[in-house]
């Protein structure tokens, strides 16, 4: 199974470490470097098995190609999985990662990375102490840009205003019922803008502390993990894990379009059809969440001042997702389809 997954997986390289001390492993996928060094986030969880893990590093760094390719900027696609075993000891966790940050050191600037799900600006600067120059978002205290969330959020926001154009014929947020899933660094921050903008804004989440903060602190309403599928709302934003986009849940959904900052919201190829087929307008999640990825490269390596990346990425996402829109429409194909082939052109051109 392992050896099929490899054999098809469309990337370069991987790298497997097995990290003797706590029994993770370290999965270090580098999709492509046509464009330039493969940069991703470092996403740290458990998983049911190698397999998955393996599974979801491919996808995830696969992703990344086509989200720095799509606004035409100079790097490849990578991402690192780092799978903890169920019985995981969070005290073993800062040396682990300073094992991590020397593998990627080692790699000497084939791979560089920042923070996903799971991985915080604090976790970058132990990364840094081992792998800088290839450590991207760490605390700014610690000289980096800080969190990306925000940034994410604002493309993720910008996408939502381009899915309102397209299917009402204005941008305009205002009343419109977007539902949240996930409150975390990208989707708490998405909220602040919706409710800014005047939209009508429910949330999903798991955790008791954020469920208490939205619902009972800023008068959101709730809607429980198993509901968020059946829920009436013009835009469903996924905020959290990958996967939700699937031959189950897209039957039941009652939404007009899906637009959020989750990365792989599909489960598979198939699912973008199953959208299509029901006409539910989904803004390719690699389109709209190429935000924090600009923040943390146009900040540390160009030097951009905040307004400066708030340009950038509303210009960048707003373009790129009516391009997007445009074609699959006058193509007749689904978006997610119509997305990689405008980045597969910017890939293609460099040969
Ligand atoms: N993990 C985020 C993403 O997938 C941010 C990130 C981008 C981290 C690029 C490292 C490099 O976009």
């Amino acid at each position: 199974m392992i050896e099929s997954l490899l054999r098809e997986w469309s990337g370069e390289t991987v790298i497997v470490r097995h990290d003797r001390p706590t029994g993770a492993w370290i999965l270090i996928a580098i999709h492509s470097t046509r464009l330039g060094p493969a940069g991703g986030g470092t996403r740290i969880k458990s998983y049911p098995n190698l397999q998955a893990a393996l599974q979801d590093v491919f996808r995830l760094a696969e992703g990344m190609t086509y989200k720095f390719a799509g606004p035409g900027m100079p790097y490849g696609g990578g991402k690192a999985v780092i799978a903890l075993p169920g019985d995981f000891d969070p005290q073993a966790r800062p040396a682990l990662l300073r094992r991590y940050g020397a593998l990627v050191h080692q790699l000497g600037g084939l791979f560089f990375t920042g923070p996903d799900v799971g991985t915080s600006s604090a976790d970058m600067d132990i990364i840094a102490e081992t792998g800088a120059p290839y450590v991207f978002g760490r605390t700014q205290a610690g000289s980096g840009a800080g969190s990306s969330g925000p940034a994410t959020a604002l493309g993720v926001f910008t996408g939502i205003q381009v899915a309102c154009e397209h299917l009402f014929g204005e941008p305009s947020l205002r009343g419109r019922r977007v539902l949240v899933q996930g409150t975390g660094s990208v989707g708490g921050s998405l909220i602040e803008y919706l409710r800014a903008a005047g939209a009508q804004v429910l949330f999903s989440e798991v955790d008791k502390g954020a469920i208490h903060r939205f619902r009972d602190e800023l008068g959101l309403q709730f809607v429980s993990p198993e509901a968020v599928y059946t829920m009436e709302c013009d835009i469903l934003a996924p905020c959290a894990l990958g996967g939700v986009l699937n031959a189950n849940t897209i039957p039941r959904l009652k939404c007009r379009a899906v637009v959020g900052g989750a990365n792989n919201q599909l489960a598979d190829a198939k699912d973008a059809e199953r959208l299509q087929a029901r006409n539910i307008l989904y803004a390719p999640d690699y389109v709209v969440n190429v935000g924090g990825a600009m923040f943390l490269l146009g900040v540390e390596t160009q030097g951009w001042t905040q307004e400066r990346v708030e340009q950038e990425v509303v210009e960048s996402v707003r373009r790129a997702l009516r391009e997007v829109f445009e074609l699959a429409a006058t193509e007749g194909i689904p978006t997610d389809a119509a997305a990689r082939q405008i980045a597969g052109q910017r890939l293609s051109a460099t040969e």
